[in-house]
Formats: structure tokens, sequence, C-alpha cells
């Protein structure tokens, strides 16, 4: 297990927005980390230090300036962008800061559309969402659309849309950043127990220490690096 090629691996990654211009803002300038199986992982920094910039760029959503990205070993950054959509949608699962759920859809549908765009069958992909919304206990919000769920019930969906596909790592930018603190320590709880029942890894953003003291460990980024 130990020689398993790590689930995220990031070598010098760089990154500057509005590169060669007079605004140009240098934010990643050499951000190195490894993550290995079944960790989970507090990524804690000041505001405006590259948290949401390093887990675009781990999630495939951005690519870097320089350096390297490997999922599994396997290196991200030659790939075409539909090979990287391919592994974004199969391989990650993403929970951002607010739940971005599609309006005008169920909380069932928003756990399923993700399946059938990655090929499940409807009927499987249903009984996947039901699976999960029951497991974070929404099992009677199913039908709501996210207008009619609280701030907590719709990041929880928002959670299980994330694991849906059944990714081996997961990536949370603030996910509990809009809540409350009660409603925060819930969503926190549920997104725990999920990662470690699964033995997902995850890298999650946060500005709670308190949260970030329950994870395996804490990186801190500073100067674009990764301490
Ligand atoms: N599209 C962009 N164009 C120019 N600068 C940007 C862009 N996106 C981010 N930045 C700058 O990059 C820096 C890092 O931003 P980033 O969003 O990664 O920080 P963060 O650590 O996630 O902060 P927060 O805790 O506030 O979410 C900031 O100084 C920001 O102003
Ligand atoms: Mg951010």
């Amino acid at each position: 297990m130990s020689d398993a090629p790590p689930v995220l691996e990031l070598r010098e990654v760089a990154k500057a927005y509005n590169r060669g211009k007079p605004a140009e803002v240098t934010v990643l300038s050499g951000a190195t980390l490894t993550l290995r199986r079944g960790e989970l992982v507090a990524l804690v920094a000041p505001s405006g230090a590259g948290k949401s910039t390093l887990l675009h760029i781990a999630g495939l959503l951005d690519r870097p300036d320089s350096g390297t990205v490997r999922l599994g070993g396997e290196d991200m950054d030659g790939l075409s962008d539909r090979r990287r959509t391919a592994a974004r949608r199969g391989e990650i699962g993403f929970v951002y800061q607010a739940h971005h759920l599609l309006p005008e859809f169920s909380a069932e549908e928003n756990v399923v559309l993700p399946q059938l765009a990655n090929g499940t069958p409807r009927r499987a992909a249903r009984e996947r969402a039901r699976d999960l919304l029951g497991h974070v206990g929404l099992a009677a919000r199913a039908d709501h659309r996210p207008a009619a769920l609280s701030g907590g019930e719709a990041q929880r969906v928002a959670v299980c849309r994330a694991l849906a596909n059944r990714p081996r790592l997961l990536l949370a930018d603030e996910p509990t950043g809009n809540l409350d603190p009660a409603t925060a320590e819930n969503v926190f709880d549920v997104l725990i127990g999920l990662v470690r029942e699964t033995g997902l890894t995850a890298l999650i953003a946060t500005h709670n220490l308190d949260l970030a003291a329950r994870m395996d460990r804490t990186l801190r980024m500073a100067g674009g690096h990764v301490a």
C-alpha cells in the first residue's frame, strides 16, 4: 500500500494572473504537496494566499503556468481538455463555499446528473443518489429544489453530488464558510464521516482552525509555497 502512487501530487506548481501585464499577480511559485490514499488534510492560509487557485489547479479546473499535477501517479498536464474533463468527472469531487446546485432541479436530480454525465444508467444513478441523501439525513428532502433547502441541507446535497461518481479525491474550498458555527459543524461531521467510511482522500481549505484540527494534518501556504 505504501508504495502505491500518491492520490494527488503537485510539484513546483506556479501560477500568475494577468501574466506579462503591469497588473501581474503571482499567486503560486513552486507549490508542492503530496496526498496519500485515505489522508484527510486541511489547507489553511490567509485570504488571498492562493488556496482556491491551488484547489482549482489540483481539481483540473485550471492549468498551472508550470509545474506538474499528478493524479494516481498519472501526469495530467499533457492531457487534452477532454481527457482532463473525463478524469475530473470520474476521479475528483469538488465542494465549493456556495452549494452551486442547479436551481431548477431537485436535490436528487442534482446528485443524479453528474452520474449520467459519467455514463451511469439512470436507475443506478437514482439509487446511488437516494442512498447518499439518506446517508446524510436528507431522504425526506430528496424532492426539494435548492431554494426549498436550508443552507446546511443544500451543502450536504453538494457533498453528495461531489461523491456521486465515487471519486478518489475530494477537494473542498471552504465548504462550511457560509454556514453558522453549529451548521458548519454538522456539515463537517457529514463530510468527515463519508470521507472516512469510503477511504477517500481529501484536501479541505478552511479558515476554521477547530475543523482543521480534526483532520490528519494541516498544510499552510505562504509566499506562493505550501509549507
Ligand atoms: N482571475 C484572477 N485575476 C487576477 N487575479 C486573481 C484572479 N483570481 C485570483 N486572483 C488573485 O490571486 C490571489 C489568490 O486568490 P485565491 O482566490 O486563490 O486566494 P484564497 O487563498 O482562496 O483566498 P480566500 O481565503 O479569500 O478565498 C488573490 O490575490 C487574488 O486577488
Ligand atoms: Mg478562496
